[in-house]
């Protein structure tokens, strides 16, 4: 696939399927997580690979999130339709508090780097994806069930898989909305 096509037709599928990454594929689609920007070389992103055999665990640690963070009826219905509807979700989170005099923001933007890289890369393997996040990133018993430290960020839950819909139809914005030349 051409890359500056990958760029400009990118779009997310919330709805997918089997099958999913696997194998060589799925180690060069995290590869393509460690080829971004990163000041201070830092490598400060990990990605936890969460399959589809595993997502009834995922769901026992969503529903201890629901627990820990008091949060209201709605989100025992969203942990079961999360771990329900993903294929596989590569979990990727930024690593904090290395003593470096790089500032967390930029260690975040580096993993966030790291997320749409992973995004892109799967495309190309004809793989679609989609980004979350949701309170779960703050719970404590995610971060452990993960094997994270407290204070790393979890920067996004990427929902891999096979689309199940046709691409939708994306008008593309105005570049002057967004641009001006200094
Ligand atoms: C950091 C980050 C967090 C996101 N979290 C959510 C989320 O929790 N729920 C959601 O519906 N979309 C979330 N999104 C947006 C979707 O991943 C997606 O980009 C959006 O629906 C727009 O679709 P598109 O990517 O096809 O333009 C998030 C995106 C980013 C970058």
């Amino acid at each position: 696939m051409d890359a500056l096509e990958l760029l400009l037709n990118r779009q997310s599928h919330r709805d997918l399927g089997m099958p999913v990454p696997e194998g060589e594929i799925l180690e060069t689609i995290l590869a393509a997580g460690l080829k971004v920007p990163d000041h201070g070389q830092l490598n400060p992103y990990r990605f936890t690979v969460i399959r589809q055999n595993r997502m009834s665990d995922l769901k026992e640690v969503l529903l201890s999130a629901v627990e820990e963070l008091d949060l209201l009826p709605n989100k025992i219905s969203k942990a079961q339709q999360i771990c329900s509807e993903s294929p596989m979700i590569i979990v990727v989170t930024a690593v904090m508090g290395n003593n470096s005099s790089i500032p967390d923001w930029e260690k975040m933007i580096t993993a966030g780097c790291a997320a749409y890289a992973i995004q892109l890369a799967a495309k190309t393997f004809g793989f679609d994806s989609f980004w979350f996040t949701g309170v779960w990133t703050e719970s404590k018993a995610v971060h452990k069930a993960l094997g994270l430290e407290i204070q790393d960020k979890i920067i996004g839950f990427i929902k891999i898989g096979t689309k199940i819909n046709e691409d939708r139809e994306c008008e593309n914005q105005p570049l002057s909305n967004f641009v001006n030349y200094f």
